[in-house]
């Protein structure tokens, strides 16, 4: 009894195992599929037949694809083919990544679907030129004392298909002599020649990024602006300067100051020099240092006294004899308060003048002299002797006593002003056609 019952089964079995085998024979067939595709392929490019056996048209069969990229993908019977949307393209750059993958799932009705899978290699084309990185290519801010031979800033460009990216400054470019490129691979500007804030703050160049594997050779260019910065490469220097030409540089001599004191006379407040006021500046305009000034050395130096921060100088004590010291010269220095080692050295000079004692004194309190009776609107004054008079005051303040600054002139008491004039060097002058004959006058000399 169990026999029948067993063999019975076993036809069910192989039966139902039959059935299934014919019906997933259409499914089957199939395999995972991998291939590859070149960027920017239209719409409609074959991706990839099927294998499966069945065909898609008989009813039973359905074919579909799923998975996040299954929108690239359409079927044509058997036949992948490459979906892009009008105004679209198939760019790997914009692409998450460059491998597509989709299910294709293969059913038939009551049964268990089949799936397999559909691998796509999007290809590299050449379709992007190098573009430079915007923070790359800012206004750069160097500063003057920038070493020569050093990388002063990098500049960057991207290749979106990836490619080896070569940089070059347009040697034609108004600057471009300031920089050159040692790695053409990396980008490093290199400063070539020295940058000098004093003669140029701006500079400008090209750079050019060329793809060097490509055929296309795809570049770009950037132009990349500099602006010097000032750095601290200048020494004080003393104003106004004496401009001097040499080797093409236009050399800042400082000038001599010099003042007047008088012997035995006390001056209050700082001395009054020519050309102007002991005064320095930092030579970096843009830095501005703040300075100090000393007084180095010197005849007596310790008589003067200079403020540090002005450098106004007084003189502490007066000079006793003008004869003893005629005259001093002192070394004054200006430094920078931030670097003691930048500073500007002048001499500053102080004449002692002979104090005013003695007044002028005519070597006789009274002097007779005479007109000639001529034609003519003017004669001078003689001697008797027959000479021209003279009249000079001697100065006991001077040696020989011969004060050049003494000036003559007739005192309003003179009484005869309007007919007799005198010279500031003290000659004098008559109206002679005014005169009469025989007649005295009376002058006032002061
Ligand atoms: C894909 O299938 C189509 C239609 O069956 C056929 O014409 C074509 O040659 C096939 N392509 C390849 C590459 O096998
Ligand atoms: C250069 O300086 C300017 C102004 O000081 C600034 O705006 C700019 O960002 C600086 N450039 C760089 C590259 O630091
Ligand atoms: C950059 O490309 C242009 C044309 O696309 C070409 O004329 C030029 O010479 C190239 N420049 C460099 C530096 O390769
Ligand atoms: C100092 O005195 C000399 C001679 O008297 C004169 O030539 C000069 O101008 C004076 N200098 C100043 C700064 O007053
Ligand atoms: C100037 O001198 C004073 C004291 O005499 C000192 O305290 C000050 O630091 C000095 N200033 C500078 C700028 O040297
Ligand atoms: C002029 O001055 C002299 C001497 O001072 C005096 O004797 C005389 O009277 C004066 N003459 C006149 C007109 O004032």
């Amino acid at each position: 009894m169990p026999m029948p019952t067993c063999g019975a089964l076993l036809l069910a079995i192989s039966m139902s195992f039959h059935l299934t085998t014919a019906v997933a024979d259409q499914c089957s067939g199939g395999s995972n599929l991998f291939t590859e595709l070149q960027e920017n392929s239209p719409h409609g490019t074959f991706v990839a037949n099927l294998t499966v056996f069945g065909e898609p048209e008989s009813s039973s069969l359905r074919l579909g694809l799923t998975g996040a990229d299954a929108g690239w993908f359409y079927l044509e019977g058997k036949t992948v083919r490459l979906s892009v949307s009008p105004g679209a393209s198939l760019d790997r750059e914009a692409l998450e990544s460059p491998v597509l993958m989709v299910a294709l799932t293969c059913s038939e009705d009551g049964f268990s679907p089949v799936e397999y899978r559909i691998i796509v290699q999007v290809l590299n084309e050449n379709d992007n030129k190098p573009r430079f990185l915007e923070d790359s290519v800012l206004t750069q801010n160097i500063s003057e004392l920038a070493a020569v031979h050093s990388v002063v800033f990098t500049t960057r460009a991207e290749d979106k298909d990836g490619d080896t990216l070569m940089y070059v400054i347009d040697s034609t470019s108004a600057d471009g002599k300031y920089f050159r490129i040692d790695l053409p691979n990396s980008g490093k500007i290199v400063l070539a020649k020295a940058l000098d804030f004093e003669t140029k703050r701006h500079l400008e160049f090209m750079v050019h990024a060329v793809e060097m594997n490509t055929k296309e050779r795809y570049n770009s260019s950037a132009r990349i602006r500099v602006n010097v910065l000032d750095g601290d490469d200048q020494y004080p220097r003393f104003l106004p300067c004496n401009f001097l030409a040499h080797d093409g540089v236009s050399v800042c001599v400082s000038p001599v100051y010099t003042a007047n004191v008088t012997e035995r006379e006390v001056t209050v407040g700082p001395l009054h020099f020519v050309p102007g006021l002991v005064y320095a500046e930092d030579g970096d305009r843009e830095l501005k240092a703040a300075i100090t000034y000393a007084i180095l050395a010197g005849t007596d130096h310790g008589r003067f006294h200079i403020d540090n921060v002005t450098g106004a100088i007084t003189m502490l004590r007066p000079v006793e004899s003008r004869s003893h010291t005629p005259a001093f010269s002192l070394s004054v220095m200006a430094a920078q308060v931030n670097d003691a080692n930048k500073y500007v050295v002048t001499e500053v000079r102080v004449r002692v003048l002979a104090a005013n004692a003695h007044p002028p004194r005519f070597s006789r309190p009274r002097y007779q002299a005479f007109v000639r009776e001529e034609p003519g609107l003017a004669a001078l004054v003689l001697t008797y002797s027959g000479r021209v008079l003279t009249l000079q005051a001697a100065d006991a303040d001077f040696p020989d006593g011969f004060n050049p600054k003494v000036r003559y002139s007739l005192t309003p008491q003179s009484n005869h002003t309007q007919l007799f004039q005198i010279t500031p060097s003290g000659l004098l002058v008559a109206r002679a056609d005014q005169l009469r004959a025989l007649q005295q006058y009376f002058l006032q000399q002061r």
